[in-house]
């Protein structure tokens, strides 16, 4: 993949810079700023670097048109805060007050374009009108940089067409993601242990299929196990359940017996009365959950057995939390198995962590992130490239 050094000096020169700023928002405040400060490194090294920074990114799914819930201008206040300068937010994405913003721009100064998405162009399935829209960025700067890896799987105006349109560099951030995670894709250290979780099967269903050709075990969690569970004829109770899945999750079981993959699912789950942080819990067997009761988390057994399953694992990759690890009464599965990732790591195995909410429950539950090999920045790009796809944004960026 071409590099920023390929860009040649960049003092004075206007870069665009595709950021992932897709942060979980709690009205206008910021609940986890991960992605931003992930992007910091580029965007340092651009200033250094003498450049007039460029940023463009995207909140959300908007409707292709302005809506205010989803402007950066929280994200753009927090940036300068990390970045200790003023970080000044266009109005617009590509007109009058971008051109007038990258316009204003001095030697190591950076500015942010407002949310991409507020142009339907962006995310068109229609080639000619992202190229229009990319069009317009590029005329916005000299150089670009694909720097927000939580969207390279997206052919989307602004991280697939314009990067032909302008001399182009994949970003410190996206380098670094794409390296981790090809370690766990190709030829991984072994046994490759690989613990899924979060809510949907269908979600997975591609990354599931491939797995079961690569990794040694698969630990399931998460609200996707209960489709698993339904799968080995156990009742579920009122736990989530995707029915349409139920033969597809047997297939995998039997395939993943025909490879000598280990599913390892949970034997124990916490059920509650409703979804909720005070709801009354208890802990009963996966094969004997009460009808009318949820499993909002695996049980306590489980999790020391997951933790067990990783001590000896040499690659790890977490896609997706083990419950609903928001809810105290419902993280401890969670907890169990990023302190079992954390422990493994600390014995020598090379551990990814990928997909928003997991990486926001590593934060959340007051793990240090450098007990974890990687955490990435990205949920569906994460998940497309350990599914083994090639990725439009990385493509793109390809010497
Ligand atoms: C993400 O949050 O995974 C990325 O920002 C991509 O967002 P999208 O799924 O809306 O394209």
């Amino acid at each position: 993949m071409k590099t920023i050094d390929s860009l040649g000096d960049l003092r004075g020169k206007r870069v665009l810079v595709r950021s992932d700023f897709n942060v979980p928002l709690d009205g206008t405040t910021i609940t986890d700023d991960g992605r931003i400060r992930a992007a910091l490194p580029t965007l340092t090294r651009l200033r250094d670097a003498g450049a007039r920074v460029v940023v463009t990114a995207h909140l959300g799914r908007p409707k292709g048109e302005p809506d205010a819930k989803y402007s950066l201008a929280p994200v753009a206040a927090r940036l300068g805060e990390l970045l200790g300068a003023e970080v000044r937010l266009a109005q617009d994405v590509v007109g009058p007050s971008a051109r007038e913003t990258v316009e204003a721009l001095a030697d190591g100064d950076v500015a942010l374009l407002e949310n991409v998405r507020f142009d339907a162009r962006e995310t068109s399935k229609t080639d000619a009108e992202r190229e229009e829209l990319a069009r317009e960025l590029a005329e916005l700067a000299d150089a670009f940089v694909s720097d927000g890896f939580g969207v390279v799987h997206r052919k989307q105006a602004s991280v697939y067409d314009v990067a032909k349109l302008l001399p182009s560099a994949a970003g410190d951030l996206v380098l670094r993601e794409v390296e981790s995670l090809s370690k766990a894709t190709t030829d991984p250290a072994r046994p490759y242990a690989v613990v899924l979780g979060g809510s949907k099967v269908s979600d997975k269903l591609g990354v599931i299929a491939n797995l079961l050709t690569k990794a040694d075990r698969l630990l399931v969690g998460g609200g996707m196990v209960f489709t698993f569970l339904a799968a080995k004829g156990y009742g579920v109770g009122a736990s989530l359940l995707e029915e349409d899945q139920v033969e597809t999750v047997k297939g995998y079981l039997a395939t993943a017996e025909e490879n000598g993959v280990e599913i390892v699912l949970p034997t124990d789950v916490v059920v509650a009365d409703r979804f909720a942080a005070d709801s009354p819990h208890d802990v009963v067997p996966a094969e004997g959950i009460p009808e009318g009761r949820m499993g909002l988390d695996i049980g306590p057994a489980s999790g020391a057995a997951f933790a067990a399953k990783l001590a000896d694992a040499k690659t790890i990759a977490w896609n997706g939390p083990m419950g609903v690890f928001e809810f105290d009464a419902f993280a401890g599965g969670t907890r169990a198995v990023a302190q079992g990732i954390v422990d493994a790591t600390a014995n020598g195995a090379f551990s990814i962590v990928g997909g928003g909410d997991s990486a926001a429950a590593v934060r959340q539950l007051g793990f240090d992130e450098a007990g974890f090999s990687h955490i990435s920045t990205g949920g569906g790009a994460s998940l497309e490239l350990l599914e083994g796809k090639t990725l439009p944004g990385i493509q793109v960026l390809e010497d």
